[in-house]
């Protein structure tokens, strides 16, 4: 095959905004053909999928787009679980089970989620856009997909993995704050740790990894609202990742009990939690994350697959307190609006914030007269749509 060079990021998006990867339904291909045709990247996500299933999705939405979108892949495990604390937890959950009428799932998978059977589908038959959550790959596979025109993103959650990303020739690094929504990509699960990767919020975490690595940022974490698109863009990201805000769109393939869930005062508030997976994620506080979060253990994917068919058995019930209600800090600010209709309201919401941060009490403020324009010379160099006139750009 003939080597190809990616599009540059603000090649591939007209507007910053990237519709976040999201594993488990959300980021089906009408969600992802929807937010691409409207100017912003769309994403399928390949977790916890057959690679048949993957390139099945990637058929589905090349009918439904011929612009960019992006392949989410989870990067293999190490095998951390404890057997017996497996098998405590299981015993624990056993009343679940029993609740709802199903049986605990068998935790024997495989922990790589096919990843070389789905590299070798994106090898053979490249798509615009590849990232990665839960590790970094080898130079040699970021090599390839870049000689095959795919534009690599390796989530990070801390500088020191942002370097790792940038050492092993990514193209860019999806910055995740503490308040995202799902798992934290962190690079390794320590399972002595809280689990809270860095532990930074989204603001504090892009201003450190800006000043640790040269490639370009994808921000990603709480952001519900152009405002707080333009408030990244001007810390230094080139583009913004949003899942909750995307996940209750009719489009999505969320289950509905999840996306009504977002904005019912019954959940109030978001914890990490290892109690559905084993691995770190924010999830909506409810009965399950209450009773189990304390005690699970750290035994990702053993504990996704333990629990799968309890979820499942709550999801068709429509009981929110026994699903996994993965969500963002900033789910009350949740719209239910048509994908294209979002991203016609952020892209809105991102142009007058940028009007705002030229003139923020109706005249030219000293800080732009003194020649920052808005978006950044450093977002420029990287390449990214933060200063490149994207929509709501300042003139
Ligand atoms: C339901 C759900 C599933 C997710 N699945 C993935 C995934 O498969 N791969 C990934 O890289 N990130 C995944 N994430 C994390 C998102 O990519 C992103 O970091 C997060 O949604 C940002 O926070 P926000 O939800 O507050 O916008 C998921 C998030 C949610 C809410």
């Amino acid at each position: 095959m003939p080597s190809v060079s990616p599009l540059s990021l603000s090649e591939l998006t007209e507007h910053p905004i990237v519709q976040a990867p999201m594993a488990g339904g959300p980021s089906c291909p009408e969600l992802a053909g929807s937010v691409s045709e409207s100017g912003g990247l769309g994403f399928l996500a390949a977790g916890y999928k057959t690679p048949e299933a993957m390139y099945e999705e990637i058929k589905q939405l090349r009918g439904q787009t011929q612009r960019p979108f992006g392949v989410n892949l989870f990067m293999p495990q190490p095998d951390l679980a404890d057997r017996g604390a497996l098998e405590r937890y299981r015993a624990q959950l056993a009343g679940e089970a029993t609740w709802f009428e199903t049986e605990l799932g068998e935790t024997d998978h495989a922990a790589d989620d096919a990843y070389d059977a789905k590299l070798a589908i994106l090898f053979d038959d490249p798509v615009p856009v590849v990232s990665f959550t839960f590790g970094c790959p080898t130079r040699q596979v970021l090599e390839r997909f870049a000689r095959r025109g795919t534009y690599t993103i390796v989530t990070v959650t801390s500088p020191g993995e942002a370097q790792t990303a940038e050492f092993n020739g990514a193209h860019a690094v999806c910055v995740q704050g503490v308040e995202a929504g799902g798992h934290q990509g962190t690079h390794r699960d320590d399972p002595q740790a809280d689990g809270t990767g860095s532990g930074l919020g989204l603001l504090c975490l892009v201003t450190q990894v800006k000043e640790a690595v040269r490639i370009p940022l994808v921000a990603t974490g709480g952001l519900m609202r152009g405002r707080q698109i333009a408030a990244v863009l001007a810390a230094g990201a080139s583009a913004a990742q949003l899942g909750t805000a995307f996940l209750v769109c009719p489009e999505s393939g969320a289950d509905l009990a999840h996306k009504q869930a977002m904005t019912n005062s019954v959940f109030a508030r978001t914890e990490f939690t290892r109690a559905f997976s084993g691995r770190p994620g924010r999830a909506l506080v409810n009965r399950f994350l209450r009773e189990h979060g304390p005690y699970a253990p750290a035994a990702y994917p053993q504990v996704h697959h333990l629990t799968a068919p309890v979820r499942k058995a709550a999801a068709k019930a429509k009981d929110p307190q026994g699903m996994a209600l993965w969500a963002g800090q900033g789910h009350r600010l949740a719209r239910d609006l048509p994908a294209a209709q979002l991203m016609d309201v952020l892209v809105t919401e991102l142009a007058v914030a940028r009007e705002r941060l030229l003139k923020p009490d109706g005249t030219q403020s000293a800080a732009v007269g003194g020649g920052v324009p808005a978006g950044g010379a450093a977002a420029d160099r990287t390449g990214g749509p933060g200063g490149t006139g994207a929509a709501g750009s300042p003139a």
